[in-house]
C-alpha cells in the first residue's frame, strides 16, 4: 500500500493506471472504524485500484464545532486501510495552501434541511472538498456511507448537476450490536452514553415497523419515534420523514422511496442516523377482508 501526501504525488502514482484499471475512491476524514472498512471492502469489489483519502476538511466544520479535537489517528487508519484492501492512501497535509478558497461550491435547497439547518455552510464545505478529491484522484467510482444520507444525496446531485464523470455508490450503515450506527464520534461517548445512543436506531425502527403494519401518517409515526427517544431521555435536534433523493418533507408515506432521519446530542457528541421507511405492501385480498 502506497501513501501520497500531495496531489502531484498522487497523480504521478495513478498516471500509469488511469484508463487501464477502474479507480475507486473512498473519501474519509480518518479515525477509521468497521464502517469505513466495509466501504473499502465494497470499493475493492467494485474496481481494481482502491484509493482511500484521509483528510479532516476544515471547510465543513462550523466555528463552534469539533475540528480541533476531531480524532486524528493516521497509524491506526493505515492499518485499517491495509487490512481492508486499499492500494493507496491519499493523506494531503493541506488542500487549501492559499487559505480559504476564493472559488467554492454552494449547495442550494438540499442543504437547508436536516443537518444543514443547524450547520450552515457544512454541505458547501463537503461539496467543495469532494470536488477537489474527485479532481485529484479522477475516480471511476466513489463510495460513501448511507449513514450520512444527506451528504450522499447532495453528492449524487452535485455529480448530476455538474456532469461529473464518476459513479456514486452508497453503502448501508454498519451498526454496533444494539443498533447504534458506527461513527468516528462514538469515541467521544462513555459506556452509559453508548447505551443511550441505541435509542436513536430504536426510534427509527419503531417508526419503520409501524409503517409496515399500515400506519402511513408521518405525524403518527413521528410521535411513536419521539416516545422512544423521550423514554431514553433524548430530545432530538430533529426527527423527520423525507423523500429519499429530494429530501422533501412527507406528510404521508405515498409509496415514493422515503427515509426516517434523526439527530440528537448524546453527551459530548452530536449523532445522526437514518433508515428507509416504506408503506405496508398491499397484498391482494382473495376472500373478503
Ligand atoms: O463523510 C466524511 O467523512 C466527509 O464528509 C467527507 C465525505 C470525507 C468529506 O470531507
Amino acid at each position: 500500500m502506497k501513501v501520497a501526501t500531495s496531489t502531484p504525488q498522487l497523480r504521478a502514482m495513478l498516471a500509469a493506471e488511469r484508463g487501464k484499471r477502474r479507480i475507486v475512491l473512498v473519501p474519509t476524514m480518518g479515525c477509521l472504524h468497521e464502517g469505513h472498512a466495509t466501504l473499502i471492502r465494497e470499493a475493492r469489489k467494485l474496481g481494481d485500484l482502491v484509493v482511500v483519502s484521509i483528510y479532516v476538511n476544515p471547510l465543513q466544520f462550523g466555528p463552534n464545532e469539533d475540528f480541533a479535537r476531531y480524532p486524528r489517528s493516521f497509524e491506526a487508519d493505515a492499518g485499517v486501510c491495509d487490512e481492508a484492501g486499499a492500494d493507496v492512501i491519499f493523506h494531503p497535509e493541506n488542500l487549501y495552501p492559499d487559505g480559504a478558497p476564493k472559488v467554492s461550491l454552494t449547495v442550494h435547497g438540499l442543504s437547508d434541511v436536516l443537518c444543514g439547518a443547524s450547520r450552515p455552510g457544512h454541505f458547501d464545505g463537503v461539496a467543495t472538498v469532494v470536488n477537489i478529491l474527485f479532481n485529484a484522484v479522477g475516480p471511476d467510482i466513489a463510495v460513501f456511507g448511507e449513514k450520512d444520507w444527506q451528504q450522499l444525496a447532495i453528492i449524487r446531485r452535485m455529480v448530476a448537476d455538474l456532469h461529473m464523470p464518476v459513479e456514486i455508490v452508497g453503502v448501508p450503515t454498519v451498526r454496533e450490536a444494539g443498533g447504534l450506527a458506527m461513527s468516528s464520534r462514538n469515541r467521544y461517548l462513555d459506556k452509559q452514553q453508548l447505551l443511550t445512543g441505541r435509542a436513536l436506531h430504536a426510534a427509527l425502527e419503531s417508526m419503520r415497523l409501524q409503517a409496515l403494519t399500515g400506519e402511513h401518517d408521518a405525524a403518527v409515526l413521528l410521535d411513536a419515534g419521539k416516545r422512544v427517544l423521550a423514554a431514553a431521555g433524548i430530545s432530538p435536534e430533529y426527527l423527520e420523514i423525507r423523500v429519499a433523493d429530494s429530501l422533501e418533507s412527507l406528510t404521508v408515506l405515498d409509496g415514493s422511496p422515503a427515509r426516517a432521519f434523526v439527530a440528537a446530542r448524546i453527551g459530548p457528541a452530536r449523532l445522526i442516523d437514518n433508515i428507509p421507511i416504506a408503506r405496508m405492501t398491499e397484498t391482494p385480498c382473495i376472500s373478503p377482508c
